[in-house]
């Protein structure tokens, strides 16, 4: 160990897993943006809060700028480290820590992946309901640090709704206890909510304690094809008035030509521009309900055919043209958008934005999909194969620019549910105002004075 910090910091915890191999670096370094090298000075793998605490004290001292990471599933470049931080893993802390039935929480270390989460939770009679197709690689730390959405948020809501309390190292190495698990506590600033979604800038989440709740009714899938984008909305408010719905996910033509091409199966023959993935309660009440929806979908030509899955495989092979999606993009290196409105802004939004894309974009191909019951559109755009990284990241940033005022104009945000972290930064404030993103500023120099947690993420 030559780096005069690193062997301060070994010195000081001789019992820590410290990483220098160039694979080490390189794996570590990066997150699924794939966009920046990664130049990490080293990589951290605590296996205690205690010694969490001791490096952030030891990056004070030695003036080291940190970045926490959980399984690098991120889609905004929040965990990269490409200009020589330590990268700080939570992975060995993976444990479940207490099983409360009375309370129903499970506190566990920030490391855990979200899967073991649902199986723990599983185990015990009970879920833990967010869920998205990272679940085998995110840990529940990137989950809080990012508040994450996914696909079951039309039910549940999101990350925020299911945190309890956290432990969390603040910037100084101070250790924090945030809110004990309770229900109510209506004293004072609601400090775990603001560590909700902070992307790693202002502590470090060491442990989380996570509400559980009762697994919901046996459900039902189906897909629908739909004709136009019209009726994506029309479709959504039908089901929705007559169902109890779990997901109502969408995806276009597009979408379904590169997820095929991945190995996912055909459910509907035909060409149709627009799907939609929904899954709800299935009592004998709602099998009736969704066939009368469907009808009058069809009538109302807003429906152009569909498949309810017949047994949990076949659900199970619906799923997976929504959620296999993402995977089928990356090689690609797709440019992500990810936006939200409010469900009432979204028809008019929607038109606007479809003009926008088709005019900027005339030669790429553009992939809408996303968790349209929640007012959240993913919008990629992928490379053709004949433009280079840059040039193409700076045509797509030239758009991402009239994206923004669209979305300002219209109330909406830059970033759903993946973050801003690095891809997002310029584009802070066309969803918050200047006055908010100077207290945010604020905030970080309180919680982390010498700007050592995850420095250049959020902000510009
Ligand atoms: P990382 O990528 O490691 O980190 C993300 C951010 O959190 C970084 O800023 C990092 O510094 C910070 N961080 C990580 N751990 C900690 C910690 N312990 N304390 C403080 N800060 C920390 N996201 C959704 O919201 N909804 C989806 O539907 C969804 N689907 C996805 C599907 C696929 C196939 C993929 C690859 C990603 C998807 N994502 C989705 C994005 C991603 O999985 C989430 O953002 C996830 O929450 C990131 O968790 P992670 O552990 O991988 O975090
Ligand atoms: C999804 O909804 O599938 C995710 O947020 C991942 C993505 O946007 O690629
Ligand atoms: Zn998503």
């Amino acid at each position: 160990m030559t780096d005069a910090p690193l062997a301060a910091l070994s010195a000081r915890l001789p019992k820590l897993r410290l990483l220098t191999d160039a694979a080490d670096l390189e794996h570590y370094g990066r997150d699924w943006t794939r966009r920046w090298t990664p130049a990490p000075l080293a990589i951290a793998l605590p296996a205690e809060v205690e010694e969490v605490q001791a490096i952030v004290r030891w990056a004070n001292e030695h003036g080291v700028a940190v970045v926490p990471s959980g399984g690098r599933t991120g889609l905004s470049g929040g965990a990269v480290a490409a200009n020589g931080e330590l990268v700080l893993s939570l992975e060995r802390m993976n444990r479940v820590l207490a099983f409360d039935g009375v309370d129903r929480t499970l506190a566990v270390q920030a490391g855990m992946t979200l899967h073991a989460v649902h199986e723990v939770a599983k185990e015990h009679g009970l879920i833990y309901p967010v869920d998205f197709a990272a679940r085998g690689s995110c840990s529940i730390g990137g989950n809080i640090a990012t508040n994450a959405g996914g696909i079951r948020v039309i039910r549940y809501g999101n990350t925020r709704e299911w945190i309890a309390g956290l432990t969390v190292v603040a910037g100084n190495g101070e250790l924090l206890q945030l809110n004990r698990g309770l229900i109510k506590n209506s004293s004072g600033y609601d400090l775990r909510q603001l560590m909700i979604g902070s992307e790693g800038t202002l502590g470090i989440v060491v442990e989380a304690t996570l509400r559980l709740t009762d697994a919901p009714p046996p459900s039902q899938v189906m897909l629908l094809a739909l004709p136009n984008m019209d009726a994506l909305m029309e479709v959504f408010s039908l089901f929705r008035a007559r169902l109890s719905l779990q997901a109502f996910e969408f995806f276009t033509d597009v979408a379904l030509r590169y997820v095929l091409a991945h190995g996912a199966q055909r459910a509907i023959e035909g060409d149709h521009p627009f799907y939609v993935v929904t899954e709800f309660d299935a009592d004998e009440r709602s099998q009736d309900a969704a066939l009368a929806a469907f009808e009058m979908g069809m009538d109302r030509g807003w429906i152009s055919d569909g498949v309810i899955a017949q047994s949990e495989a076949q659900a199970a092979a619906l799923w997976r043209l929504r959620e296999g999606i993402t995977e089928s993009l990356a090689p690609h290196k797709p440019y992500k958008n990810d936006i939200s409105l409010r469900i009432s802004a979204l028809p008019v939004f929607l038109h606007e934005i479809q003009a926008l894309l088709a005019s900027e974009y005339p030669h790429f191909d553009v992939v809408w999909f996303g968790h349209i019951g929640d007012g959240n559109l993913h919008i990629n755009v992928l490379r053709p194969d004949d433009l280079s990284d840059d040039d193409f990241i700076s045509q797509c940033e030239h758009v991402t620019k009239l994206l923004a005022g669209t979305l300002q104009r219209h109330g909406g945000s830059i970033s759903a549910e993946h973050g801003i972290g690095l891809v997002k930064r310029a584009y802070l404030g066309s969803t918050r105002s200047a006055a908010e993103i100077a207290l945010m500023r604020g905030v970080k120099q309180v919680f982390d004075p010498n700007g050592l947690l995850n420095p250049g993420k959020l902000f510009v």
